[in-house]
């Protein structure tokens, strides 16, 4: 009798397992096993200039990630276009998070490669909130931008720092060059500026369409009877605002605008992804706060 209960409950356990393992198979309607993913999403560039920053984070992805796929997609659409032109296919967020769900991943997060959470990072969220709802994936997530909480700014702020152009005295500034945007978003450049001179009062930051604009920076660089000023691009690649916007030979380019006002310029061409301190927060935030993956 008691070896038959035993029997019993042994079926029964059986049974249960059994169902679990049904219900939870059930629940995806593929296979149980799991196939991870990463989505790196840029503005893009196509300058050629831009590839020793996208190489860069690719590495050191796949170095924090080994087995685990990699994958590109680009938001600016005139980027797309102009390097279909020259056979090289780069997707949007939407079509590589459909063929990624095509190709039957499980898990996947999706990391921005912006600075900071403006336009594009917004309706890159809107994208992933949109594969979250349709239930493609058993997990999508979506990683900050560089700057998104204060630990980042003190990063930022950090890596900035370490990597000031060698030669640069204390009486020289360093004025730095954002994006700049119509988004709320805006407000971190000055806040990044803020904190910097915290640290070193010569450090200035701009934007090229935001706040604060470069007639400010040579107000404040006048102020402080500046004589020379490096100029470094605070975006991921050295690319077309790098290269004409700040460091061009038009007359409204930066490095012109301070020519003018007596001030010698030294353009750096190095976008902030070359720097492998500023790339460890962006490979940070794929798993970082929201949630393990
Ligand atoms: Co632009």
């Amino acid at each position: 009798m008691k070896r038959f209960k035993q029997f019993g409950t042994g079926i029964l356990i059986f049974f249960c397992v059994f169902m679990l393992c049904g219900s939870v198979h059930a629940s995806h309607g593929k296979s149980l096993a799991k196939k991870k993913g990463i989505l790196l999403v840029a503005f893009g560039s196509s300058e050629a200039s831009a590839q020793i920053s996208f190489e860069n984070i690719d590495k050191q992805v796949k170095a924090t990630y080994p087995g685990i796929e990699v994958r590109w997609a680009y938001t600016s659409h005139i980027i797309r276009n102009k390097l279909a032109k020259q056979g090289k296919v780069l997707d949007s967020p939407e079509v590589a998070l459909a063929k990624m769900q095509d190709d039957q991943f499980t898990h996947v997060a999706v990391q921005s490669l912006h600075t900071i959470g403006g336009s594009e990072y917004h309706d890159l969220r809107k994208t992933v909130g949109a594969f979250k709802q349709m239930g493609g994936f058993e997990k999508i997530i979506l990683g900050y931008p560089l700057i998104s909480t204060q630990k980042d700014m003190e990063k930022a702020v950090d890596a900035i720092m370490k990597n000031i152009p060698a030669g640069r005295k204390k009486n020289e500034a360093v004025v730095l060059m954002g994006h700049g945007t119509h988004h709320p978003s805006n407000a971190f450049y000055a806040a990044l500026m803020f904190q910097l001179q915290l640290r070193d009062p010569n450090i200035f930051v701009g934007t090229v369409e935001g706040y604060p604009e470069v007639d400010l920076i040579e107000t404040l660089l006048k102020q402080k009877k500046i004589k020379k000023a490096y100029l470094v691009p605070f975006m991921s690649v050295a690319g077309d605002h790098a290269k004409n916007d700040m460091a061009g030979d038009e007359e409204d380019s930066w490095k012109s605008v301070l020519t003018q006002a007596g001030i010698s310029c030294v353009p750096v061409l190095k976008g902030t992804a070359e720097f492998d301190e500023f790339v460890d927060i962006w490979v940070g935030h794929i798993s970082g706060p929201l949630g393990h993956f």
